[in-house]
């Protein structure tokens, strides 16, 4: 059985988590970024992360997903900057699973990330109002994923690997 780790990263939260998963797996494994994978052909199951960005998903894991994800066996993890309870959310991350509709979603993740200073001043000068919000609530992401999240990706990493595995 081969299982690979993939992501997409800006600031380097989604590479946090995905070497965490990584670590988790017992089977043969390759943990790359996105844009090293040209297929997924000769994965078992595919551990694919990435950030949102304005309300979705990050382009790059996006448009990866539109490409490679058809009939594969995916687990997808998501980092974003809004507080996991925050309702509007839920919406975005269920954008983040669209462009993966026709694979077998194996299992989700998501979790809080840090707003880098570098991004949040970007989106305080956004049009958007929503984006300046976000821009705005850096102060209450900072150090996130935390260890409490990243030990929450493991025991999603086991757990996928136990369900996958049956
Ligand atoms: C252009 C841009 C737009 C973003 N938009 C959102 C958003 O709509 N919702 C959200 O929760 N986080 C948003 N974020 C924050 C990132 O999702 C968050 O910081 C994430 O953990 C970054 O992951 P990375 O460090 O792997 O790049 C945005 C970040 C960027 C750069």
């Amino acid at each position: 059985m081969k299982i690979l780790v993939a992501y997409w990263t800006q600031t380097g939260n989604t590479e946090k988590i995905a070497e965490a998963i990584y670590d988790e797996i017992k089977e043969e494994k390759e943990l790359k970024k996105l844009n090293e994978v040209d297929n997924l052909d000769g994965y078992d199951l595919a551990f694919i992360g990435f950030p949102i960005n304005a309300f979705g998903p990050a382009a790059p894991g996006k448009k990866f997903l539109e490409k490679n994800a058809k009939g594969k066996n995916i687990a997808l993890f998501i980092t974003h900057a809004a507080p996991e309870d925050m309702e509007e959310l839920q919406e975005w991350l269920a954008r983040c699973k669209e462009p993966a509709v026709e694979a077998n979603l194996v299992g989700f993740f998501d979790c809080q990330g840090e707003l880098s200073e570098q991004i949040a001043n970007i989106l305080k000068k956004q049009e958007d109002p929503k984006l300046r919000a976000f821009g705005e609530m850096r102060d209450q992401t900072l150090g996130q994923p935390d260890a409490s999240r990243v030990e929450r990706a493991r025991v999603f990493a086991r757990e996928t690997m136990k369900k996958f595995k049956g």
